[in-house]
């Protein structure tokens, strides 16, 4: 099965946090494709079939640098990619205002587009703990979900 995961940093921690996920997955035998989110824009993205997502919140609550052209393409698009399943971690602090806000944005967004949520995001505060037992347990939902929607 073939794993997309989408990273966005500015210092480092989600790229780190994305590095360990992928590595799991592929010690479980996913085929994984580990990108900067700018790698894709929304005519690629839509095309994905299992994508995990992991990324800080800069700004003031917003996508970093290397997210951001693909936020701005997501944002304003009306597609809906029903095929899509996904799972977010979202990295943030709560000494700022909208806390976790780039995460929130976009889950928010592809629930719009009608994208299949496999598991409730990780909203981390100030660190990454947590994200080693969400992406066990993301893996493992991941597996039952695809394998029972592309049975039928
Ligand atoms: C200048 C700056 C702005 C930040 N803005 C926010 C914010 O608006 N909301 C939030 O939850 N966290 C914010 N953070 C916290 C980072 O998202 C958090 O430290 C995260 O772990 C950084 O991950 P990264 O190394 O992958 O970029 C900010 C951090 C910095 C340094």
């Amino acid at each position: 099965m073939i794993l997309d995961i989408l990273y966005a940093t500015q210092t480092g921690n989600a790229e780190t946090v994305a590095k360990k996920l992928q590595l799991l997955a592929k010690n479980q035998g996913f085929n994984v494709n580990l990108v900067e989110m700018n790698y894709h824009n929304i005519n690629t993205f839509r095309q994905l079939r299992n994508v995990a997502i992991v990324t800080s919140t800069y700004g003031n609550g917003e996508v970093p640098d290397m997210g951001i052209d693909f936020w701005e393409e997501l944002k304003s698009s009306k597609v809906e990619m029903t095929n899509l399943r996904y799972g977010l971690i979202a990295l943030g602090d709560k000494s700022h205002e909208i806390f976790c806000g780039a995460g929130k944005a976009i889950s928010k967004k592809l629930d719009e587009l009608k994208c299949t949520k496999v598991i409730q995001n990780l909203e981390c505060d100030g660190d990454t703990e947590g994200t080693y037992e969400w992406s066990i347990k993301f893996l493992e939902k991941l597996k039952i979900k695809a394998y029972y929607n592309d049975k039928v």
